[in-house]
């Protein structure tokens, strides 16, 4: 058996960790909306079509904000075509993922599902096939509490009170080739700072988000940070990063360090924002915005999807990812990396919530089930309150193909000082040896374990399927052990843990 160690001080703090990091993404794709959330006629749909089944699982995941309604799809999105008497919504193409889209379920709708989620909503605007004056239409219809066209249109179509939505994000994706109306980031950064700018004439404490890179292997990543904050420091909040991670060619030991990826990514915006700061002599302080992140196996997604003019299908299945345990270990560590960089990653959104990208499956006309995703999602954002701590961390290394030589142990903890209460987040990368880890806690004052859940299987590419929809999961860790402020524990191979303290 290996062994580590780990020191935790509640006076060596990252930063205060934002309700925000626990957000999700629901995108018009696949079976994110229809059939996923919305399903009028399914056993459990209320009055509004909404499946209570999916309601209850999201909000037990524990998801703050939602980023919403793309994604690739918002970039050929007419925001009004979504509101209004429902038997006068256009049905349009969605250009994004080669399907129809009816606008039966719009923003209203979407709003109204998140009051029975507990949600906060995000808005993302469209900069690809439009811009600035339909950002601020947009802005008046869901902020303006009453006095306008498209105030009061708003409330004739039922909603008296303003949306009053904080987050917008200028755009989705618009480094990226594929993005309708992809641009320069000299373009993107003109067009993202003049419709900021226009935005804060209508609402000056709206929050903005800036298009980052749709990855950090994008061949402009970094220089297009520098460019469109170069445009926008002044007129943006945060910038936003994109990752999506998957095992590849059965490179397991790559796929279970994707943290490390992620900590680099994030450390690398951050250098790129903070020299645009330098330059600029600002006192402002640029945030991120991780608004997409997940795992996601893009190599499996057909390059085929465009058939044909008279081939549109509705709501056709899409990236509906089975999710193993290795899987559910990844997002568990990719959290930990949200955590670990929680002074500056202030908001964040797995993409995405239901079938597509998702830690929720929910089957038509039948039931719906946890993915092997959903559980440390839904503990870490339980357990992980007030303030992230730093980790002092000696753990055993191992070999990657992919990111060199990381730790086998990988660690992140919280410490809520208020409620005197802890917990401590732990992946074991090992593909076969089980790790004692002692952890020294004596600054905490913590002097009970409250819960010890991990995540593991001795397989590791074992999932939930409709046949076996439990077959993965927590289990409660009998191995740990907390006596003279020591916290002692076994983590099984390719495992992810939570110990709640208190
Ligand atoms: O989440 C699926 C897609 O991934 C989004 O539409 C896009 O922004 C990203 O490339």
């Amino acid at each position: 058996m290996l062994s580590a160690r780990l020191k935790l001080d509640p006076r060596s703090a990252v930063g205060p960790i934002n309700r925000r990091l626990f957000g999700g993404f629901v995108e018009h794709m696949g079976r994110g909306v229809y059939g996923g959330i919305y399903e009028p006629g399914h056993p459990t749909a209320d009055e509004e079509g909404f499946r209570r089944d999916v309601i209850e699982l999201v909000r037990e995941m524990g998801i703050s904000t939602f980023r919403y309604p793309g994604g690739n799809f918002v970039s050929g999105y007419r925001w009004e075509d979504s509101v209004g008497p429902r038997e006068q919504r256009p049905t349009r193409l969605n250009l994004a993922w080669h399907s129809k889209e009816t606008n039966e379920f719009g923003l209203h709708e979407f709003a109204s599902w998140l009051e029975k989620v507990d949600g906060e909503l995000m808005l993302a605007l469209n900069l690809g096939t439009r811009g600035p004056l339909e950002a601020l239409d947009l802005l008046e219809y869901v902020n303006v509490p009453a006095g306008t066209t498209l105030a009061e249109q708003r409330i004739a179509n039922g909603r008296p009170a303003p949306f009053d939505v904080r987050m917008w994000c200028l755009g989705n994706e618009m480094d990226g080739p594929w993005q309708l109306g992809h641009r320069s980031a000299d373009d993107y950064g003109k067009i993202a700072s003049q419709t900021a700018k226009a935005m804060r004439q209508v609402d000056p404490t709206v929050e903005l988000v800036a298009c980052g890179s749709s990855g950090a292997g994008m061949p402009t990543f970094g220089e297009w940070e520098r460019t469109v904050l170069s445009h926008t420091y002044d007129d943006v909040d945060y910038i936003s990063c994109h990752a999506y991670y998957e095992e590849k060619n059965g490179d397991l030991g790559s796929f279970l360090a994707s943290a490390v990826d992620m900590d680099g990514f994030i450390e690398s915006v951050v250098a790129t924002a903070d020299h645009v700061k330098s330059v600029r002599k600002s006192e402002r302080t640029i945030a991120i915005s991780f608004d997409e992140w997940n795992v996601w196996y893009l190599s499996r997604v057909p390059q085929d999807l465009a058939k044909g003019l008279d081939d549109w299908p509705l709501n056709p299945p899409l990236s509906e990812e089975p999710y193993t345990v290795a899987d559910g270990v990844v997002v568990g560590s990719l959290l930990m990396s949200l955590l670990r960089h929680a002074d500056r990653v202030t908001s964040a959104s797995i993409a995405q919530v239901v079938n597509v990208i998702a830690p929720i499956a929910a089957e038509p006309g039948g039931p719906a089930w946890r993915k092997s995703t959903f559980f440390p999602f839904s503990v870490t954002s339980r357990l992980a309150r007030g303030t992230s701590l730093k980790v002092d961390l000696d753990t055993p290394e191992y070999d990657t193909q992919e990111h060199g030589r990381v730790g086998v142990v990988d660690a992140a903890a919280s410490f809520d000082a208020e409620a005197g209460t802890g917990a401590v987040f732990l992946v074991n990368r090992s593909e076969r040896e089980e790790v004692r880890v002692t952890i020294e806690l004596a600054g905490l004052d913590v002097t009970t374990i409250g819960e010890a859940l991990t995540l593991a299987d001795s397989d590791p590419h074992a999932a939930n399927t409709t046949e076996e929809p439990t077959r993965v999961g927590l289990r409660e860790n009998p191995s740990a052990t907390l006596a003279d402020g020591v916290l002692e524990l076994t983590l099984p191979p390719v495992s992810w843990t939570a110990v709640a303290l208190a």
